[in-house]
């Protein structure tokens, strides 16, 4: 079996290789933890970015959207504390002189005493067979209790330093925990520094008349600063929604893991305004709808889980991740917050407008509370990549390499394809062609056998190939070859539509998500 980071580097140059991500101005050598989206990569985000905007805007009458500008006006960000604590604790190796982030040392160490963890259950689960039960195994087995009590106490020690801002103590937990750089294997570290993330930048045309301005580091505070205008011009009645999809750009200084940790991101997020006392409820509410949003998909249920912060952000009383099981380990996909006011009363603080709202239920004015749901599109679109990669292994010794991707969000619904480049099959695929394409995006390929065809639609997650032979210019018929099992059919052409319409829909993954 393919180690996990063999398993990672395959997918990485899958993307490149069929289309869906590419290193940014590569022929320059490319610029570090920037990407650029494919002819494949473009659709599948597009489409994720669909499956998020009608999850809000359609489904929540009391949800509707904005598209703010990238530069705001730079109190924004003294206002929104990040300009004071939008910061990564950072520490250098002096041998290696790479730059870690202290907290992700401490989070991988964690984790490895998590796989150690595993396994020995692992281990012992083959050795006791049906009889081996997990949960007793670990309150009883000395070394897994063992391995549980260092990785408490490393866990207890770690948010301590964090919610404490306590740098020194950061450096002597990598010290104690002998962690040491992975390129130089040494731990000759430095002192942890605070380093801020956002890019800065001018605004204007001429020495004396410009201004220093930030590109936003997260795309939530043009909701906050456009809350009046929304809430007026739409009469907007708590509780309510804005969501909003956008670029952010971070100074990110450990820049890994491909479209993981990228400088420059998409964010898609949701500020949901409520009644002060209410927000517990609606927190609750929204970390259950938004992993049944993920759930919805199919990529498995078990690669989810919620991560609750250890280390709540400045504006925050209460925060969830919803992680994915990358092939890197269970990482942040999701984090849903309970913002309390802490931006609207700032903003009203900084600005001098007051940003309330008049509840005529209540007959007074109140600051809203506000519960956020924000997911990167770039870790969405890896999580669903990741989740839908797979190298099979078929009868009669032949490999494919296919993505089973949740059909509604595939690049391409159908690959229209003649068996023949002749008798007038290339003509009747391209009018079945004509027809389909105003309501899918298809393909249409005439080259090679028919085998590399259907091959070639599996690397890109196409669920279904239609292919056109004599038969079809007979009865109308067509091949229908469905891309997870393989199985062909043969189907009337005036069935063709309705067959992909219902597979490739995005209201079922609404109605599952919905139901209960
Ligand atoms: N407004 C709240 C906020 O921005 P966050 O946890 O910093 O919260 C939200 O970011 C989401 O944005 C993350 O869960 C992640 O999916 C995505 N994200 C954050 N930094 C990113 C980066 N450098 N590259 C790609 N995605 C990123």
């Amino acid at each position: 079996m393919a180690s996990q980071e063999d398993a990672f580097k395959a997918l990485v140059s899958h993307c490149k290789e069929y289309g869906f991500v590419f290193p940014s101005s590569e022929i320059y050598g490319g610029l570090a933890a920037v990407y650029d989206y494919g002819q494949n990569g473009v659709e599948l985000k597009n489409n994720i970015k669909k499956y998020w905007w009608d999850s809000m805007t359609l489904l929540h009458q009391n949800i509707v959207g904005i598209d703010a500008a990238i530069f705001m006006e730079p109190t924004t960000w003294k206002a929104s504390g990040h300009v004071d604590a939008f910061n990564d604790p950072l520490i250098d190796n002096r041998d290696s002189k790479k730059r870690y982030r202290a907290d992700v040392l401490i989070e991988d160490q964690l984790a490895k005493y998590d796989d150690k963890i595993n396994k020995e259950c692992e281990k012992a689960a083959k050795k006791f067979g049906d009889a081996f039960d997990k949960e007793q195994f670990i309150s009883t087995n000395a070394r897994v209790k063992e391995y549980a009590e260092k990785r408490d106490a490393l866990h207890e020690r770690f948010a301590k330093a964090l919610n404490d801002n306590n740098l020194d103590e950061l450096k002597q937990i990598i010290l104690d925990e002998e962690i040491v750089c992975p390129i130089s294997g040494t731990r000759n570290w430095t002192d942890v520094k605070q380093f801020n993330l956002m890019f800065k930048t001018q605004i204007g045309a001429s020495a004396d008349n410009t201004m220093d301005i930030y590109l936003r580091p997260e795309t939530c505070q043009g909701i906050f600063t456009n809350f009046l205008n929304v809430q007026k011009t739409g009469r907007m009645k708590i509780p309510f929604g804005i969501a909003q999809i956008g670029k952010a750009f971070r100074n990110e200084i450990v820049a890994r893991q491909f479209i993981f940790r990228m400088r420059e991101f998409e964010q898609m997020e949701m500020q949901f305004f409520c009644k002060p006392g209410t927000e517990m409820e609606w927190f609750k509410h929204w970390k259950n709808f938004r992993l049944k949003w993920h759930k919805a998909l199919g990529l498995g249920d078990q690669k989810y889980r919620y991560h609750d912060h250890d280390k709540l952000a400045h504006y925050a009383n209460a925060a969830t991740d919803i992680e994915f099981e990358m092939p890197f380990g269970f990482k942040e996909v999701e984090g849903i917050h309970s913002r309390t006011n802490w931006d609207l009363s700032r903003h009203g603080q900084f600005s001098g407008k007051k940003l309330e709202y008049f509840d005529p239920e209540e007959n007074k004015s109140y600051i809203p509370y506000v519960i956020e749901t924000s997911i990167g599109v770039d870790r969405m679109f890896l999580s669903v990549l990741a989740g839908s990669y797979k190298e099979e292994q078929l009868e009669g010794g032949d490999k494919r390499v296919v993505l089973n991707l949740p059909p509604a969000l595939a690049p391409i619904k159908c690959a229209v394809l003649p068996l023949l480049k002749k008798d007038g099959l290339p003509e009747k695929a391209q009018a079945i062609m004509n027809e389909l394409k105003f309501d899918f995006r298809c393909a249409y390929e005439e080259k090679d056998t028919i085998g590399k065809r259907y091959r070639r639609q599996d690397a890109i997650g196409t669920p279904f190939c239609i292919t056109v032979d004599h038969q079809t210019l007979e009865d109308n018929t067509v091949t229908v070859r469905y891309r997870d099992t393989m199985a062909q059919e043969r189907i009337s052409v005036d069935a063709i539509h309705s067959k992909i319409s219902e597979a490739v829909s995005m209201r079922n993954l609404y109605k599952k998500m919905m139901q209960d």
